[in-house]
This record gives C-alpha cells, sequence and structure tokens, in this order.
C-alpha cells in the first residue's frame, strides 16, 4: 500500500510540468525553472528507487540526495530576482514573504540531508518529506499548483 502511495504522490509533481518554461522570454526567469527542473529529475531519480522501477543503489541513491540538497541549497539564489515573465507560475508571495519562502526552500533541503539511503525503503520513507516540501511550497509560491 505504501508504494502505490509514493507513486501518487509524485506523479503529478514529475509529469505534465516538463514545457512549462517552453516560452519564456525573460533570460533571469528561465534559471530558476531550470533548477527547478534539475530538482524535478534528481527526485524522478530517486522515485525509480522507491517505486522500484530502477534496481536499487545506495550509492547512485547517495548521490542523488546529495545532489537535491544542493539544488534546494541553491532555490534561494535562483529566486532573489523578482523577474516577471508571463510563462512564470512564480507568485508574488516568493517575494513579499521571502522569509517563509526560504524556509520552504530549507524544509527541502532537510528532507534531502536527512534521508537514510542504504536501501530502498530507506529511501520510500525518506521521499515523504520530500514530497512533502514540494507540495507546501507549491501550494504557497507557485501558481496552478
Ligand atoms: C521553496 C519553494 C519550492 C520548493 C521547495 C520546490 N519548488 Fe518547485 N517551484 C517553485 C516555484 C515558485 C515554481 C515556479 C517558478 C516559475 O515559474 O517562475 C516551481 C516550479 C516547479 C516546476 C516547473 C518548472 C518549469 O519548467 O516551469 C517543477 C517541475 C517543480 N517546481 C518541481 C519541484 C519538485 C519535484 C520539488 C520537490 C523535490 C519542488 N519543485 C520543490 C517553488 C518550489
Amino acid at each position: 500500500m505504501y508504494r502505490a502511495t509514493v507513486l501518487l504522490i509524485l506523479l503529478p509533481l514529475l509529469t505534465g510540468a516538463a514545457l512549462a518554461h517552453s516560452g519564456v522570454t525573460n533570460p533571469k526567469v528561465m534559471p530558476r525553472m531550470h533548477l527547478m527542473t534539475d530538482i524535478k529529475d534528481t527526485v524522478a531519480g530517486l522515485g525509480a528507487f522507491a517505486k522500484g522501477t530502477q534496481r536499487f543503489d545506495a550509492d547512485e541513491a547517495a548521490r542523488l540526495v546529495d545532489a537535491l540538497a544542493a539544488q534546494a541549497a541553491g532555490v534561494a539564489a535562483a529566486f532573489e530576482d523578482a523577474a516577471q515573465d508571463p510563462k512564470s507560475e512564480a507568485r508574488p508571495e516568493i517575494w513579499s514573504d521571502w522569509t517563509g519562502f526560504t524556509a520552504e526552500a530549507s524544509k527541502l533541503e532537510a528532507a534531502a540531508q536527512t534521508m537514510q539511503t542504504e536501501s530502498r525503503a530507506e529511501v520510500q520513507f525518506g521521499m515523504r518529506a520530500v514530497a512533502k516540501a514540494c507540495y507546501s511550497c507549491h501550494e504557497d509560491y507557485r501558481l496552478e499548483n
């Protein structure tokens, strides 16, 4: 049952948005979208281990959580500039409530840092906090969650 839950949580996060940034004209908006896409790709790798669609590899899982922690640590810098674009899904609350926004990024970083990666079960468990952090931030700071 738990496996199905992970799948349900992750599916909407990992699909659909792939082309959301096409048509963006503001070059300052592009990097933050690319960072989010990188985050999505990293989490997709961990998700494949959690779901069992990829044979579990503890070294690769450890590498992925390190990458995720580094990506999460880069969120604040990527969003610092309140750049706008018609295609952007960033809510203005990011900049009017910067402390709240960066706290959400820190939650993702902490979820990545505390995730244990010795076994598939540990990755499954750790993915809960990661997925929660994605949703929690998107709910408040991203349009059309
Ligand atoms: C600190 C807040 C925050 C966290 C944490 C966060 N996101 Fe985002 N994410 C955003 C915002 C804001 C946008 C919209 C950016 C824009 O359109 O300018 C976004 C956009 C995206 C996009 C669309 C990118 C595009 O090309 O338009 C994807 C995919 C995404 N996030 C995946 C994730 C995943 C997966 C996680 C968790 C591992 C996550 N995000 C965690 C704030 C966050």
